[in-house]
């Protein structure tokens, strides 16, 4: 069999691990044949690929980025795009399934195209914001929360030396895991997500309970966050490829208010692509390598139109209809459990 493997959507520490996971087992295992399209769909749609044999993905689990590129390309628009032409495509290659490694944009046009074209597809998720619901973790996630304790880590020694307030953006546009797991770990005095919207009075109010103890402050903001009078999260760079508002920013906009409220010297940071970059940690390595090989297992038990998801310690396969369909949000309590470690 012939599989094509595509990385689709912004890029996520772990994507070259689920190539290597995928060739090593299914020319191991199953004797296949894959070839990897170029800058995601836009590969699909202009039949744009290249081999990948198990030489190509030596030493490539530790590997930030993707070898294969990505893009958020949409596989129903171009000459080359829609169900029909696409099918044509592979036919013409020799080209019997295709694995879409992507987010929820990604496995939503994965799941049109087996639906309403009948192609071959597994989907893989792929999120750093972990904010697919079908899966519990996704890989991607446990590097960029390591990069923001980090970077919490960081700023609590610059702040401590002139006793300012820090506020630290982090990825998140739906939903919080980010802020929430590396604002706990790094032991931020509040965290702000987009899940539960807090008033600058009640922000203040922990502020400067840290600063009466002697601390100094230190806030963890998710990009999505709002305050209550916002209608939606804070934008000011335009629309990405798929109309979205390219967000980013709250914390500038946050730090002036803390400041002018609190009369604490604030200082904002927005982490931004950091936490795309660079190698995935341990965890994610696994996780990926896993999914990868699980992937091409579900393409041999013809599961289309299927994913592979993370449930408690095993990989099951889900119907991508069903991934896709709702949002991984921070539950209250995880919320509320935090909370008692703010202020
Ligand atoms: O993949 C989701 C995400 O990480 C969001 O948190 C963020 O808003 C977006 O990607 C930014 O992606 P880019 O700048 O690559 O369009």
């Amino acid at each position: 069999m012939k599989i094509g493997i595509l990385t689709s959507g912004g890029d996520c520490p772990g994507l070259n691990a689920v190539i290597r996971g995928a060739v090593l087992e299914g020319v191991i295992t199953h004797d296949a044949e894959f070839v990897g399209f170029r800058w995601g769909w836009r590969g699909v749609v202009e039949g744009d690929f290249m081999p990948i044999t198990r030489h190509d993905v030596r030493g490539l689990s530790k590997q930030g980025g993707t070898i294969l590129g990505s893009s958020r390309t949409n596989p129903y628009e171009g000459e080359g795009g829609g169900p029909e032409n696409i099918q044509r495509m592979l036919a013409d290659n020799g080209i019997d399934a295709i694995i879409a490694i992507g987010g929820e944009g990604t496995l939503t046009a994965a799941g049109r195209l087996h639906d309403e074209g009948g192609i071959n597809i597994i989907g893989v998720p792929k999120t750093i914001d972990n904010d697919l619901a079908a899966t519990d973790y996704s890989f991607g996630f446990d590097t960029a929360v390591e990069i923001a304790t980090e970077a919490i880590d960081r700023l609590r020694t610059t702040a401590e030396s002139h006793g300012r307030c820090m506020v630290l953006e982090v990825m998140g546009r739906h939903v919080g895991w980010i802020a929430l797991h590396s604002g706990m770990a790094g032991g931020a005095h509040a965290i702000l997500i987009p899940e539960q919207p807090q008033s600058i009075e009640q922000i203040c109010e922990w502020v400067l309970s840290v600063r009466d103890r002697g601390r100094a402050p230190l806030v963890v903001v998710a990009e999505g966050f709002r305050l209550p009078d916002m209608e939606s999260a804070h934008s000011h760079k335009g629309l990405d490829a798929f109309n979205r508002p390219r967000l980013g920013g709250i914390a500038e906009r946050l730090a002036p208010m803390i400041e002018e409220g609190t009369g604490i010297e604030s200082r904002a940071t927005v982490l931004g692509h950091i936490q795309r970059g660079g190698a995935p940690s341990a965890y994610d390595r696994v996780l990926a390598t896993r999914l990868g090989m699980h992937a091409v297992d579900a393409v041999y038990e013809n599961a289309w139109g299927s994913m592979v998801t993370l449930r408690g310690t095993d990989i099951k396969t889900v119907s991508i209809a069903e991934a896709v369909g709702s949002l991984n949000s921070v539950p209250p309590h995880r919320y509320d459990e935090a909370k008692i470690l703010f202020g």
